[in-house]
């Protein structure tokens, strides 16, 4: 989509589309005059599941104080030997075999397994977990009715099945606190007031709808770099300390959220066209993080990019609150993978199908091979 953009962005940079009933936005500094103005334009979409993703302050500080803990740089980096761990877990398998399912093999368990150890699901009801949690986030067979009618129905009892599952956790933790989000989100209070077991249930929930995929995608992303872009290897062989700053750049060239959805709270002006209130706006971070007003090469890959603002995890109160964490798995991953791989390539005649999401840029499978 990068090259339509380009052309958006110079014609149309702000835009109503009749079609999808809702504003475009396409350039870096409309994008992040959007994002930071949440009093203008809300995040408010549905009342009565609000999570953090989706309030507007002050209710969404006092959602997102009471997890911000687990969740600092600090917090997260205590997090890296059994990061380390697992990777290593994933891919020692493959090693010997010159190949591997990038995405069912690695980059889909691992964010599930990371994120359901810090919830506090016990290894045992691993598998169980990672069922529920691709379930969350399954696309529809076909584009039929009948395939969106079924998706939905087994997304609802999926949820209810995931829902109980906590719930039965969080039994067990009132009784034995841990170290655990579970047992932290127990123990929180807004105003005094504990949680309700919906609230700690739909906590848990969002962090696997928000986490999971995006890392999954993040870490594909940047593997399809490599093997695209087969000289990196090397360099970033040689260097390893560019691995972050690499990172970084993936989820500004290769974003794995390309577009978030506000909501006009008043009317606003925006690069000369009127938004009205109750309109919905899309901000096309995809598109900022090519803005050539804003980057230097802008549609060039620059592992070694600093400054690199882009917008990737978003921008403002909203800022992704797993950030480090996807980051570090990014890391651990390809500083694995590049000691203990060469010549990573995707296998040839792979025709690569893209996710079908207009606010996701990743593809379904990515099968590589390596030496
Ligand atoms: C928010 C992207 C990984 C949890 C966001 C937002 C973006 C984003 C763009 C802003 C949404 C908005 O402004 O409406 C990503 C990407 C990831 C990633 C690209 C991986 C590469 C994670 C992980 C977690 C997580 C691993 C948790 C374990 C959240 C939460 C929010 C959020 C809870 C809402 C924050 C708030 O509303 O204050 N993420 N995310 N994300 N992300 Fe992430």
């Amino acid at each position: 989509p990068f090259q339509v953009y380009a052309g958006l962005r110079d014609n149309t940079p702000v835009r109503y589309d009749n079609h999808r009933e809702c504003w475009d936005v396409f350039r870096y500094e409309d994008v992040q005059y959007v994002l930071k103005n949440p009093k203008l334009f809300s995040s408010e979409r549905d009342r009565a599941n609000a999570s953090m993703l989706t309030t507007d302050p002050p209710k969404h500080k006092q959602l997102r104080d009471l997890v911000n803990q687990a969740f600092t740089p600090k917090a997260i980096e205590a997090l890296a030997p059994r990061i380390q761990e697992i990777a290593d877990e994933l891919l020692s398998p493959h090693f010997s075999e010159g190949r591997m399912r990038l995405i069912d093999d690695l980059a889909t368990p691992l964010p599930v397994i990371v994120i359901a150890e810090l919830i506090g699901v016990p290894a045992t009801d691993r598998q169980k977990f990672k069922d529920w949690s691709d379930a969350l986030v399954k696309g529809a067979r076909d584009d039929s009715d009948e395939a969106f009618q079924e998706l939905m129905e087994e997304k609802k009892r999926n949820q209810q099945e995931l829902a109980s599952y906590f719930t039965a956790i969080m039994e067990e933790r009132r009784q034995r606190p841990e170290g655990d989000l579970i047992s932290i989100l127990l123990a929180a209070e807004i105003e005094g007031e504990k949680l309700t077991a919906e609230e700690v249930v739909g906590f848990c929930i969002l962090l696997l709808a928000a986490g999971n995929e995006t890392t999954t995608n993040l870490i594909t992303n940047a593997v399809r770099i490599l093997s695209e872009q087969p000289e990196l290897q090397q360099q970033l062989r040689e260097h390893p300390e560019l691995i972050p700053t690499a990172v970084e750049e993936t989820l500004r060239y290769y974003p794995p959220i390309v577009a978030i959805g506000r909501i006009a709270k008043e009317n606003v002006e925006l690069n000369g066209q009127t938004i009205q209130a109750g309109e919905q706006v899309i901000s096309w971070v995809g598109s900022a993080n090519r803005d050539s007003a804003q980057f230097d090469q802008a549609e060039k890959f620059v592992p070694d990019r600093k400054p690199n603002r882009h917008m990737g995890f978003g921008f403002g109160i909203h800022f992704c609150l797993g950030a480090p964490l996807a980051r570090l798995e990014a890391r651990v991953v390809l500083q694995t993978m590049l000691r203990q791989m060469e010549d990573i390539q995707l296998v040839p005649e792979t025709v690569l199908q893209p996710i079908q999401s207009a606010f996701v840029f990743g593809v379904k499978e990515y099968p590589i091979q390596f030496t």
